[in-house]
């Protein structure tokens, strides 16, 4: 083992495996801030079974003081993979704890002291505990980790630290009922828990201090003496700082899961502000809130989405776009069995648009700027003049071309009838593509002449 652990290469600090021996790492810790005050507490014997347990727990922490020379460390943004720095880097940071914490103090007093007492195991497996902090070291980085949910990792660090203040405070109070029982009243006798077995008498101290925590105190386990009276005070003092805590933190936590949605909340109220100052007709504004609505359950803020993905490389920005538009791409006849790069071009150019219904997306005999592709809703191209509808657009249309490739006026208007998810190409976008993509401007330029004679 040891022999292979020399010889393998350095791993990376964001790699899975090291991930997994990280988790593995912080199960043999929870295990051993468990199973150590429990058993002092509680003087409970260890059978076999709890004594390979440990046994295996000691092996991994043990195997893992030689694999930390092993895994490499960020600094300043770089990966460190070179053995000599990260010996040097382990050395200066947790090499001495982490071997303090698998000194085998336990295993030889109870191979030369067979009948030394559980409480003096248990003291001596005590420095395995100097790993407690190392877990939160873990937790911090799992949160910076992009592929896990910094949310999930941070309830269950709450949920980590708030279980084991819990279970040592049992621990304790036990300990004390114990030991302050031989001499008088303790609250173990009062509850008649003293003749109980263990598990009774460890669940009723969980609940304890759980009660004693959270300060709910049903009062049926109460404080018999002075020492647990002042450790009852101690445990209510520590209950209300840990509660305000978590109770702090899972608000955080809460409010950050649905970041987008704050922020769209955000901007919804600095929109309704603006409208209300400014003594916009409510039918207006009611417009304006509808076209928000639609927004967010369509497109969870498009606008947003866009802005976000400005920060991005143009390769993974293509990508990005053309997964977003597939839907689009699907759709438009003329897109479909293109060329590759023809999409990736011409994904990189389309800007999005939503209109509400009965919205004018062009006038008849304008200036034409750009075209247009729909994505999702209803349109109509007809003639103002004259009231003639050529054409109810869906899905998969596109209108707006023969301005563009004649240079003309607009030959129709054409309005909204539901709400439209429209994708723009801009004249100058609009003649690159054509100029480079012929097949795709013959099929335009003949749709655009069927079009035109249609209306004649
Ligand atoms: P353009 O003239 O730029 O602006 C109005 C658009 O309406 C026009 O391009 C076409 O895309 C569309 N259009 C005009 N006439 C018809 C028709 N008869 N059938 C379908 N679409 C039309």
């Amino acid at each position: 083992m040891l022999s292979f652990l020399s010889r393998m290469p350095s791993l990376h600090p964001e790699s899975r495996l090291l991930i997994v021996w990280e988790a593995l790492i912080v199960l043999v810790t929870l295990y051993n801030c468990f199973t150590i005050p429990f058993r002092m507490a509680f003087n409970a014997t260890i059978s076999d079974n709890w004594f390979s347990l440990d046994g295996l727990a000691d092996l991994i922490l043990i195997i893992d003081i030689f694999l930390r020379f092993h895994i490499g460390y960020m600094k300043e943004g770089e990966v460190i993979k070179d053995k000599n720095q990260i010996s040097q880097h382990y050395r200066n940071t947790d090499f001495k704890s982490n071997v303090i914490a698998s000194l085998p103090l336990d295993t030889l007093v109870y191979l030369f002291l067979p009948k030394a007492s559980l409480i003096l195991i248990g003291l001596c497996r005590i420095p395995r505990l100097l790993r407690f902090p190392q877990c939160f070291l873990i937790f911090r980085k799992w949160e910076n980790n992009v592929y896990f949910n910094s949310a999930v990792i941070r309830m269950f660090e709450l949920f980590f630290i708030v279980f084991l203040i819990d279970h040592w405070i049992a621990c304790l109070w036990f300990f004390i009922g114990n030991s302050t029982g031989q001499s008088g009243e303790s609250w173990l006798q009062s509850n008649n828990l003293h003749l109980e077995n263990t598990t009774t008498q460890y669940l009723y101290s969980f609940y304890w201090s759980i009660t004693t925590l959270t300060t709910i105190g049903y009062g049926d386990i109460t404080p018999q003496n002075n020492i647990e009276l002042i450790f009852t005070f101690v445990v209510m003092f520590v209950g209300v700082s840990l509660y305000a805590f978590v109770i702090g933190n899972v608000a955080a936590v809460i409010s950050n899961l649905d970041a987008n949605k704050n922020r769209f909340r955000d901007k919804l109220g600095q929109v309704q502000a603006y409208m209300w100052e400014r003594k916009i007709p409510p039918s207006l504004q009611k417009n304006v809130l509808d076209y928000y609505q639609y927004m967010w359950e369509y497109n969870r803020d498009v606008s947003l989405d866009f802005y976000l993905l400005d920060e991005l490389p143009n390769s993974l920005k293509t990508k990005i776009y053309c997964y977003l538009y597939q839907e689009l791409l699907s759709k438009v006849p003329i897109f479909q069995n293109a060329e590759p790069c023809f999409i990736e071009d011409l994904v990189m150019k389309l800007k999005p648009r939503i209109l509400p219904p009965y919205d004018y997306v062009i006038r008849e005999d304008q200036i034409g700027h750009e075209m247009y592709f729909v994505k999702r809703g209803q349109l109509q191209a007809f003639s103002e003049k004259t009231g003639k509808v050529y054409t109810v657009m869906m899905a998969g249309s596109f209108f707006g071309e023969i301005a563009l490739l004649y240079d003309s006026r607009r030959t129709a208007s054409v309005k909204t009838l539901t709400y439209c998810e429209l994708f723009v190409l801009y004249k100058e976008d609009f003649d690159k593509v054509l100029e480079n993509y012929p097949q795709f401007s013959a099929k335009v330029k003949e749709i655009a002449q069927q079009r035109y004679q249609m209306r004649d």
